[in-house]
């Protein structure tokens, strides 16, 4: 044999060198959530070792990551039942504590990136992601409500929005209101390849936000599907994305890595709660190791193509640098 593929695994330094995919600190975003109230950090039990936090804790529980080494965040709003409607008012609402929560955290940590998500759900009594009528999720009359919240989360500090909600034409959309408010510097992170997910659960108890009726399927993708992420892509591309981001990550490996391939725009992958919390249980109960199996999700992740990865194992990932 004159090739032994062994030769470049024999030790440490040599697998390392060679070694074609990396993972960093840089690489991660921190998916944080927020409930209206002071000293309250609330567990969610689907989602061990994340909790809800009121903006005071927040502040000191983000101000631990930032020395971690986390730099970016996503944050995402625990509302009250009775605070929502049909239409997500309090989505838009400036007074609402979520757009003050943000407006506090960049006066804290100027160097720190926020992202939000666009949608509906979190504020909708409905707990769908576009306006529900006569039974059926109605696109175009909800891009005016993303439209208005976008401008409301920029107007706060967020840098990055994330429109989540799979309705058509909404980046374009967004991308004009903000440029017409003078927030041309306001990034958009479409959820470009959204799938009608079962991965999404532990999110959902999170923000008490599971629909009331029905599913998501007329509007998130078909699992079966990868042809159709390139017509997403396209468009939201088209409509001015600056990042296109597929979710969930893990069974769709295969579309992180198919945009990657034909766009230059970079690629962004969600690691979902269902994910990370498949993994807490099967450690729990000792059947895989909670790190190792940590990292190989990630690294696949960023082997498939992603640049960045919203995740809930950031924190423990940066734990795991220092130990
Ligand atoms: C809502 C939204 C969801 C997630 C992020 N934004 C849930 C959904 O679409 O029902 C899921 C994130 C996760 O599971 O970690 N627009």
């Amino acid at each position: 044999m004159n090739i032994r593929p062994r030769r470049n695994r024999k030790n440490v330094a040599i697998r390392e060198m060679v070694q074609e995919s990396r993972l960093g600190l840089e690489n991660l975003i921190f998916p944080v959530f927020l409930k209206d109230g002071a000293n309250i950090k609330e567990e969610i039990p689907s989602l061990p070792n994340i909790y809800r936090w009121s903006i005071d804790l927040l502040l000191k529980e983000i101000e631990g990551c930032m020395e971690l080494g986390i730099r970016i965040y996503d944050i995402f709003p625990a509302v009250e039942d009775h605070l929502k409607d049909q239409t997500a008012t309090m989505s838009y609402d400036p007074s609402n504590f979520y757009l003050k929560a943000i407006q506090k955290i960049k006066e804290t940590f100027p160097e720190l990136v926020l992202m939000s998500d666009v949608a509906l759900d979190p504020y909708s009594s409905d707990g769908h992601d576009g306006l529900l009528r006569n039974g059926k999720i109605v696109n175009d009359d909800t891009l005016p409500i993303l439209a208005k919240m976008a401008v409301a989360q920029a107007q706060a500090g967020i840098d990055i929005i994330g429109p989540s909600d799979m309705m058509d034409g909404r980046v374009g959309v967004i991308r004009s209101a903000l440029d017409e408010a003078g927030y041309t510097d306001t990034s958009i992170m479409s959820y470009t390849a959204k799938y009608a997910s079962a991965f999404y659960g532990p999110f959902r108890d999170a923000l008490n936000s599971a629909p009331k009726s029905g599913d998501k399927k007329t509007y998130q993708m078909n699992t079966a599907n990868k042809s159709e992420a390139l017509i997403e892509a396209k468009l939201d591309v088209e409509e001015g994305a600056d990042m296109i981001m597929v979710k969930p990550a893990l069974c769709y490996l295969d579309v992180i890595h198919v945009l990657k391939e034909n766009f230059a725009t970079p690629v962004t992958a969600y690691n979902v709660s269902g994910e990370y919390a498949m993994v807490h249980a099967a450690a729990q109960k000792g059947w895989v190791d909670y790190n190792a199996a940590m990292n190989e999700m990630l690294l696949s992740i960023r082997r498939a193509g992603a640049d960045g990865i919203l995740t809930y194992f950031a924190k423990d990932f940066a734990q795991s640098l220092v130990e």
